[in-house]
């Protein structure tokens, strides 16, 4: 790593707004991010030419091992993930043992640790990576079934990771629009720069700790709504809104109100951001009604927000359209960001092993702001 120490030391730097805006933390050579071009590239390769085309596998393979994966690999990545697709009894009961209200996101953050506890120790590695990925639809699927009263099922190993995982949560063999929506979801969210979550597992791994502490740790990151909590939030406000007719009143009322506009806006680009494109499209196809609405309200907001925010350049996000992907697939609005985390898990993986392989302590350093000279007073003496 040479990652560089702060403004001062980093030309391409903007003056400090603080949030760590501009600062390179890390080098990496697992994907980029343009955000001037709108541009998302894993290891080499376009994000327009992974989404349509590629299995969750495929840039699962790509993100960890440097290469896309001849037919060969893909099969013994295949095998690898059914031979971990199981969860050890003490992960059940403690998926069992949490209130059936319990966030989705909270239950796989506990049972990841959980699993963690019985499972995984030393340093991280490629091995740890698969069994950790393959076993987090099993623990949200789990849970959900829990919740609804149904038994718990076994993975069937002819599906692929996508259809699994939809598999597992209705008992049905998925729909193959709904495999291919999910999957191409799993490939576009996979892996995003040093986003916060990915930021924070390096963190953790740079203490040398274990590759599940700082998966838990990503998972806390990836949960707030500034970062990956969005996307339930995104239908929450289309379903406020209803109607087309209503767009605009509520929008400008929210926005004049300084109100954040979930699944709007982003640190890094200042254009479209290249995955809410493909995910548009796809949200098109999948639900035509729901997407008139969306799109309605996208435009609105948009020209809204160039109105009354001038100079912002605002565009949607990814989350924006995940809404209304995940929910045409089947997925339950509390459902989404853990999802996220099923597909941002390789990309966490990936970015913990490139951590550990050339690692240095990341350990910035704070302006001290507070006072200097206090005199002390014992407890006896404070009034
Ligand atoms: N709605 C309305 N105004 C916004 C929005 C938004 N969604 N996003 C940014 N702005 C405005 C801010 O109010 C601010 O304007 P001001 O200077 O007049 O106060 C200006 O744009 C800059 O905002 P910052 O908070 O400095 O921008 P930052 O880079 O920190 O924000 C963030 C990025 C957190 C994603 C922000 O755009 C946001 O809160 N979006 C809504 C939540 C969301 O969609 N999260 C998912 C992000 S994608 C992901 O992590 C996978």
């Amino acid at each position: 790593n040479t990652p560089q120490k702060d403004n001062a030391t980093n030309p391409a730097a903007k003056p400090n707004k603080g949030g760590l805006e501009g600062i390179v933390a890390a080098t990496t050579a697992i994907s980029k991010v343009d955000g001037t071009a709108g541009r998302l590239v894993y290891r080499g390769y376009d994000i327009h030419d992974l989404a349509r085309t590629c299995s969750f596998e495929e840039v699962a393979h790509l993100l960890w091992f440097g290469h896309l994966p001849n037919q060969k690999e893909l099969s013994e990545l295949h095998e690898r993930f059914t031979a971990e697709r199981s969860l050890p009894e003490n992960v059940l009961q403690t998926i069992r043992e949490l209130p059936s209200t319990t966030e989705p996101m909270d239950v796989l953050r506990t049972a990841v640790s959980t699993w963690g506890a019985v499972s995984i120790s030393g340093k991280p590695t490629i091995e740890q990576a698969i069994a950790v990925t393959a076993r987090f639809p099993l623990i949200l699927a789990a849970f959900n079934r829990l919740r609804n009263g149904k038994e718990i099922l076994e993975s069937r190993s002819e599906l692929g990771h996508a259809a699994n995982y939809l598999y597992l949560l209705t008992g049905e063999v998925p729909k193959d629009e709904h495999v291919q929506g999910l999957n191409s979801y799993l490939v576009l969210l996979a892996d995003h720069g040093m986003n916060a979550s990915t930021f924070t597992a390096r963190i953790v791994a740079s203490t040398e700790s274990d590759i599940v502490s700082s998966l838990v740790a990503a998972l806390g990151a990836l949960k707030g709504p500034l970062h990956g909590g969005a996307p339930s939030k995104v239908q929450d406000m289309l379903r406020t809104i209803g109607t087309v007719e209503n767009a605009e009143p509520w929008l400008r009322e929210a926005i004049t109100h300084g109100g954040r506009l979930m699944g709007f806006g982003h640190r890094v680009y200042k254009t479209a951001d290249p995955r809410a494109e493909e995910l548009r499209e796809m949200a098109r196809v999948a639900d035509p009604d729901d997407f008139k609405l969306s799109r309605h309200v996208e435009e609105t907001a948009l020209a809204l927000l160039d109105e009354l925010k001038p100079g912002r350049r605002l565009y949607t996000n990814v989350e924006y359209y995940s809404a209304a992907l995940m929910k045409a697939v089947g997925l339950s609005g509390d459902l989404f960001t853990p999802t996220f985390a099923v597909s941002r898990c390789a990309g966490w993986t990936a970015h913990i092993l490139e951590q550990v392989s050339n690692n240095r302590l990341i350990r910035p350093e704070a302006e001290y702001t507070g006072p200097l000279n206090e005199t002390f007073v014992p407890l006896a003496d404070r009034s």
